[in-house]
């Protein structure tokens, strides 16, 4: 028997979500809308089960003040226990919430991921040092419905991991439903390396000259790039959520304006974005926005890592781009795509983390940096590759799976809106986490309404 993995100290790029996460940026959060009869047990018990596979989700994250530094410290044992909520407790909960505004109402499932992206655990340091980076809450709603939050530590959990915990959940679940024999499944030692470890050779040393320039139109750019309208820049911030969604025949449209110009749909998102960004100004003068693409690095690493290999494995690219008005939304999608493609083929994603992770601390420590001290580094964020949920319908039927949200938070440093889109069933369900009060929930709707009606219309008048 192999003896399990105790522990590490933190990677360059995890260290930097450690730093981030006490503010309130990088707290993942799966919220998932089931109407079955869930019983607490069998969730405690799949729970306890993705935990043995998976040992950085039973890991904590120990810090040392005095040192500065992070390590995560696996247990050997699974330790979640699910916070319940019965159905008055929930309602409270939903009742102290921000009351939605009365031309958007909110869903309790949007409602309760709102509240547990804003749940920090992170926040501040206990007697022994040491945060779970794993937790779990079930809320009951009235007429048999339930919503089933996970919550994690994005040192842990990339959106990749997200999803394959989904999965992996649901899975489990399932199985318990059917009875089944236990799965056999394997253990990885997934708690070993952090992404730095992993980057193949030659792939990221740059001289020292070209470090310099590049920190030095790094900083120009993301703290010098145009931001949205700030609405209140004083008060305390959390994260709030509005959604973009699509029909199918929508969906099928802009995936094959997509598909025909040999560009990705991260492309054309931040492409809207912009667009309805600059719709926004009054004046047409040039502007220059900064968007950061976030790539999924498990595939390129050495070894290469599957998307069932937990932690956090992504890597970002940031591009500025200068926006005079005008702009055709496919002619500026394919001109986005294309800078973060160049960028990725002179391996920047490897070469300039080190800078971005640097660039992250030095904001932090210093607010004042970023315009109005908003803490933000770019426009928007989005993700080269879309999430494509395949929809086993015979286990979320099992399962009760209505539907679900996942997320994370960025009211500390980050993005003025960071999207996670999925296509879900050939519909496009995008969620656009933003800072909130420094940008209201009815500025940030106009904002996605602005986006779905310029990639809706793109689609339409050129008769694709
Ligand atoms: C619901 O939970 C609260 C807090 O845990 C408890 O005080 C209350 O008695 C519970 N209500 C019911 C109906 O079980």
């Amino acid at each position: 028997m192999m003896e399990e993995p105790k522990g590490r100290p933190v990677g360059g790029t995890e260290y930097s979500w450690c730093r981030a996460v006490p503010g309130g940026t990088g707290i993942a959060v799966l919220a998932i809308l089931t109407s079955k009869t869930l019983e607490a047990l069998k969730l405690q018990n799949a729970i306890n089960k993705l935990q043995k596979l998976h040992p950085v989700l039973r890991s904590k994250l120990h810090s040392n003040p005095s040192k500065n530094s992070f390590s995560f410290i696996t247990s050997s044992t699974p330790y979640v226990q699910i916070k319940s909520f019965n159905l008055s407790s929930t309602r409270k909960i939903l009742e102290s919430l921000n009351p939605p505004t009365k031309n958007l109402p909110i869903s309790p499932l949007q409602s309760l991921l709102e509240h547990e992206l804003n749940q920090n655990v992170w926040w501040c340091s206990n007697d022994n040092n040491e945060n779970d980076m794993f937790l779990a809450s079930m809320y009951s709603l009235p007429n048999e419905k339930w919503v089933v939050v996970l919550r994690l530590h994005v040192s842990a959990c990339d959106r990749t991991t997200a999803v394959s915990l989904l999965r992996e959940l649901q899975e489990l679940v399932g199985e318990a439903e059917e009875e089944k024999e236990e799965r056999g499944g394997k253990v990885v030692n997934e708690i070993n390396l952090g992404i730095e470890d992993l980057i193949p050779s030659g792939k990221v040393k740059k001289s020292l000259w070209t470090r310099g320039i590049d920190m030095l139109s790094y900083s120009m750019n993301s703290f010098r790039s145009t931001n949205l309208k700030f609405i209140d820049v004083n008060s305390p911030r959390c994260s709030q959520v509005v959604r973009i969604q699509m029909n199918k025949d929508e969906t099928e449209r802009i995936i094959s304006g997509c598909k025909s110009r040999g560009i990705k749909l991260c492309g054309a998102l931040a492409a809207a974005g912009v667009m309805a960004a600059q719709s926004t100004k009054c004046s047409q003068s040039d502007r220059k926005y900064a968007v950061v693409t976030f790539t999924d690095c498990r595939s390129i690493l050495e070894p290469p890592l599957s998307a069932h290999h937990f932690g956090f494995y992504h890597s970002a690219i940031m591009n500025t781009h200068i926006i005079r008005g005008g702009e055709q939304l496919w002619e500026l999608a394919k001109k986005m795509y294309m800078a973060f493609a160049n960028s990725k083929k002179s391996n920047r994603h490897f070469s300039d983390m080190a800078d971005l992770n640097f660039l992250m601390c030095k904001a932090i420590e210093n607010p004042g940096l970023t315009s109005s001290s908003s803490l933000r580094t770019s426009l928007m964020s989005v993700f080269e590759d879309t999430v494509v949920d395949d929809c086993n319908e015979k286990h979320q039927e099992l399962v009760g799976l209505e539907d679900y949200i996942g997320c994370a938070s960025v009211h500390g440093l980050g993005p003025s809106m960071a999207l996670f889109d999925t296509l879900r069933g050939g519909r496009l369900d995008c969620v656009c986490v933003y800072p909130s009060p420094l940008h209201s929930r009815e500025q940030m709707q106009g904002m996605v309404d602005c986006m779905k009606s310029i990639l809706v219309n793109s689609v339409t008048e050129s008769g694709e």
